[in-house]
């Protein structure tokens, strides 16, 4: 069940990564940083944080998580114990910091610019991160 929530998370992760980026990009330089766009970025980290803990969860349960001898060597143990929460980890810290500077920085401008450019940082180090189905050494399914 754990595996499937944080499966299907990943498409809500990215779904509002996505728009909290265009909705950066479209409004940057004429919009106003409005409260409906602090609670896009607010509900993006939200649900990066869920992703995280679930994340922490299968980490210490799933059977691909294994420290054997030459776990490093092996693709699907390197890439499910070190890769994938390195990268994640790395991502959500990014959309933390992005989303938290974003809230005090001190014009409209600023407050689009750091969140288009920390949210695209991390969106991109989540698609690279991902167990996509066509990395079959992975294993990982598409919900
Ligand atoms: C935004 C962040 C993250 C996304 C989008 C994400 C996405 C995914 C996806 C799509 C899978 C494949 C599930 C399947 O087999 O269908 C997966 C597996 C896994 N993830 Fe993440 N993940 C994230 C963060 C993390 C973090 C931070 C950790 C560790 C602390 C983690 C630990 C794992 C583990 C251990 C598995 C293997 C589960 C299993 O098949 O037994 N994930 N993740």
């Amino acid at each position: 069940m754990l595996k499937h929530a944080h499966s299907g998370l990943r498409w809500v992760v990215l779904g509002l990564l996505i728009y909290a980026v265009f909705n950066a990009i479209s409004k940057k330089g004429k919009g106003t940083f409005s409260a409906q766009d602090a609670k896009v970025n607010s509900l993006t980290t939200m649900f990066c944080h869920i992703q995280l803990l679930l994340g922490f969860a299968l980490y210490f349960t799933s059977p691909k998580v294994v420290f054997s001898e030459a776990w490093m060597k092996n693709a699907s143990q390197r890439f499910y114990g070190m890769e994938h929460l390195l990268l994640m980890l790395l991502a959500i810290v990014l959309i933390t910091i992005g989303s938290a500077k974003a809230k005090r920085a001190s014009s409209d401008e600023k407050k689009f610019k750091t969140t288009y450019l920390f949210f695209t940082l991390g969106l991109v180090l989540i698609l690279a991160g991902i167990p996509w189905p066509f990395r079959e050494a992975l294993g990982g399914g598409w919900f």
